[in-house]
């Protein structure tokens, strides 16, 4: 697999050539065919909104829900739509009743959005929020699931945890820990946002209780496509976070968990909608479909951080099993006194990687002030010159701080 060039021509991208864009991580970019599509649909829309909205949108929903079911591996009568994974999270978390003294597990590398979620719902309910310590740098997955299960006690109701993490990249073996909180009784959450498109997923065969997952970052659909997945034993229980027709709609032709998802107010669905098209689109981009975009794009990110690491003499923070499409990289402590705090920037070396060097790559506090982490994605308009810039441009920042 040749890594010098990029798998597919980035001009099927709307990127800006002028930027080296790493961090399809946070918000990634939809290739200008998906967009098209997206703009159809929208037309159609505008073209005999009443038509579209009464009577075309529920089968086109129940098209698109088919398509992603069977590319998560899910029965679709489990799958609803959510804007994005930060709703999915919510939409279970406030669908669910806790009582004083039980206990919620999450980890130190959840996404401080799902994170903040995690602790409203807990102070709702009078329940406790434990977080869970996994280290990083990391020797082995073992290590994950020992910290998960060091913090189960008979207090246990839920377990929220990353497919992928957020700020360190790590896949984390959720197929472990599900199996032994199971075993417990235990609910888990899995927080999926960077999941699907980045690792083959089966859903239904991973057990997990709930499962939420974008397909706006590594399916590379239009933004505001997102999914829930719940598990038979649980739709009943899980309602959307707003209330409208389907709660009392006297229909008896489909579920009432598929009656409330698929009407949350009038609102645009059409990234949702080209997810048909979208999953077909990628497929077609490459040969061997999208087992080589996973393959590419997780070969790209080992030889990114490879690249990156010998630059800054630095030793690989985790496993190469645990490295999808992302990967983390320790950097040299902050010099700066007080974290930095600015609306534009993450860190203060990204002023100089943006600014001067036209980087787009994310510099991170973790785990906490002064120690930070420099984040890749890899996609497949990257290619390894690309690290290897980012490198050089990472030694010359340390070098000036020495
Ligand atoms: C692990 C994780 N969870 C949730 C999210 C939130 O995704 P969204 O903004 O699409 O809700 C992100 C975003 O990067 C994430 O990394």
């Amino acid at each position: 697999m040749n890594l010098d060039k990029p798998a597919v021509d980035p001009s099927l991208f709307p990127l800006d050539p002028n930027v080296t864009f790493l961090n399809h991580g946070s918000f990634g970019s939809c290739p200008l065919a998906v967009l098209e599509h997206q703009q159809e649909i929208r037309n159609r829309i505008e073209r005999q909104p009443v038509h579209f909205y009464q009577r075309e949108l529920e089968p086109l929903l129940d098209e698109a829900r088919a398509s992603l079911a069977a590319f998560v591996g899910c029965p679709s009568e489990g799958l609803v739509y959510v804007t994005n994974a930060t709703e999915g999270i919510n939409t279970v978390l406030h669908s669910l009743e806790f009582n004083p003294g039980d206990e919620l597990l999450v980890s130190n590398h959840e996404y401080n959005a799902c994170r903040n979620a995690i602790h409203f719902a807990a102070e709702r309910n009078g329940a406790n929020v434990k977080t869970i310590q996994i280290p990083f740098p990391i020797e082995s997955e073992q290590e994950v699931v020992d910290a998960v299960m060091r913090e189960v006690t008979s207090n246990t109701r839920l377990l929220l945890i990353d497919h992928v993490t957020s700020q360190t990249g790590m896949i984390l073996p959720i197929r472990r820990i599900i199996d032994q909180l199971a075993d417990r009784s235990i609910d888990t959450l899995v927080d999926g946002a960077h999941a699907p498109g980045m690792l083959p997923l089966n859903i239904d065969s991973l057990g997990a209780t709930y499962y939420t997952g974008n397909c706006h970052k590594w399916i590379c659909a239009p933004k505001a496509a997102a999914f829930l997945y719940t598990r038979s034993d649980k739709r009943d229980s899980i309602r959307p976070l707003t209330i409208s027709h389907g709660a009392n709609s006297p229909r008896t032709d489909r579920t009432r968990f598929l009656l409330e998802f698929g009407w949350k107010g009038t609102r645009d669905q059409s990234a949702a909608l080209t997810l048909p098209y979208c999953i077909e689109y990628m497929d077609s981009l490459i040969s061997g479909g999208w087992s080589a975009i996973m393959e590419y794009n997780r070969k790209l990110a080992l030889a990114g951080r490879a690249a990156i690491q010998q630059e800054l003499w630095i030793e690989p923070p985790c496993p190469d099993e645990m490295i999808g499409s992302l990967a983390s990289i320790p950097l040299p402590d902050s010099k700066l006194e007080e974290p930095y705090h600015s609306l534009r920037y993450l860190d203060y070396w990204q002023k100089p990687l943006i600014e001067k060097h036209h980087i787009e790559v994310p510099v991170i506090t973790w785990p906490s002030h002064p120690k930070r982490v420099v984040r890749i994605s890899a996609q497949v308009y990257n290619s390894l010159s690309q690290y290897k810039k980012l490198g050089k441009v990472l030694k010359k920042l340390k070098e000036s701080e020495e």
